[in-house]
């Protein structure tokens, strides 16, 4: 794991302005998941910014309880522990600038356009690049710690898999160039669009780029909501993170996180 060693990505990170991000890192050939290790430190009071990354992991997650597969090599796949001054309804607002620094990230590492997809995911025309897993502890109404995990698909080659081609990409796949792409640079640009976006939580810049990246909105889209399917064309999607669907009886409902998912994701 040359580009993924700790001393690489010191190396790289120390050449970004990353702020609080990764000044403490574990990194780690292999792992259960980044998200167990960097939830247990964040309950044992690790400081913000801390990040736990890992070249392998044995019990990858992914959201709705799935598991997060990727071979030794292939990806950026990492956690940090955030202590935001935010209530618990707006911690989507993490995800938001989770995902746009990493699709900025992404951008000036590969020369791709990188999409962001409802509620949780990055694609490169239509096929999945990233996933976000955001995890939180509340006391009361303050959140304790959130812990937000990624996986980014950087040099899988998902042509020969006739599934996975379909759905799936890395960003060696999209990149116009065929140079390899060095982990240890992409996590350093991405955690310097994080320091930038971490900063503006409450600008209304967040939202508006998040939007402006999104190919949820303004679709037709069918929704799995308790045990039932509602089909509708996505509006909005508000600072709490809940989609509102305009149905084809025209009327419009709220859809939160939890509670909805996007068919065919
Ligand atoms: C999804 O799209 O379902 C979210 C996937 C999140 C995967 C990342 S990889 C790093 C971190 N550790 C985990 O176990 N999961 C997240």
């Amino acid at each position: 794991m040359s580009d993924l060693s700790a001393q690489s990505i010191r190396e790289a990170l120390a050449a970004c302005e990353t702020g609080p991000f990764g000044a403490r890192l574990e990194v780690y050939p292999q792992i259960g998941s980044t998200s167990d290790a960097a939830r247990r430190l964040a309950g044992q009071g690790a400081p913000e910014g801390t990040i736990v990354l890992a070249d392998e992991q044995t019990a990858g997650r992914g959201r709705m309880g799935r598991r997060w597969f990727a071979p030794p090599g292939s990806s950026l796949m990492f956690t940090t522990v955030f202590r935001p001054a935010l209530p618990p309804d707006r911690l989507y607002r993490l995800v938001m600038a989770c995902g746009l620094a990493a699709a900025e990230g992404c951008e000036s590492t590969a020369a791709v356009h990188v999409e962001v997809k409802w509620p949780n995911d990055l694609q490169i025309g239509g096929k999945k690049l990233a996933g976000i897993l955001p995890e939180s502890s509340l006391l009361g109404e303050r959140v304790e710690w959130a812990i937000l995990g990624i996986g980014i698909n950087v040099s899988q080659d998902f042509s020969t898999d006739p599934e996975l081609s379909q759905t799936a990409i890395s960003l060696r796949e999209a990149a116009p160039s065929t140079q390899p792409i060095d982990r240890a640079v992409l996590l350093g640009r991405i955690l310097e669009r994080l320091n930038g976006w971490y900063g503006r939580l409450d600008d209304a810049a967040l939202l508006d780029a998040w939007r402006g990246r999104c190919v949820t909105l303004g679709r037709q889209v069918r929704v799995e909501l308790s045990g039932s399917v509602l089909e509708g064309v996505a509006e909005e999607i508000d600072l709490t993170g809940a989609l509102w669907l305009r149905t084809g009886a025209g009327e419009r409902r709220r859809l939160t996180i939890s509670e909805a998912h996007i068919l065919g994701e």
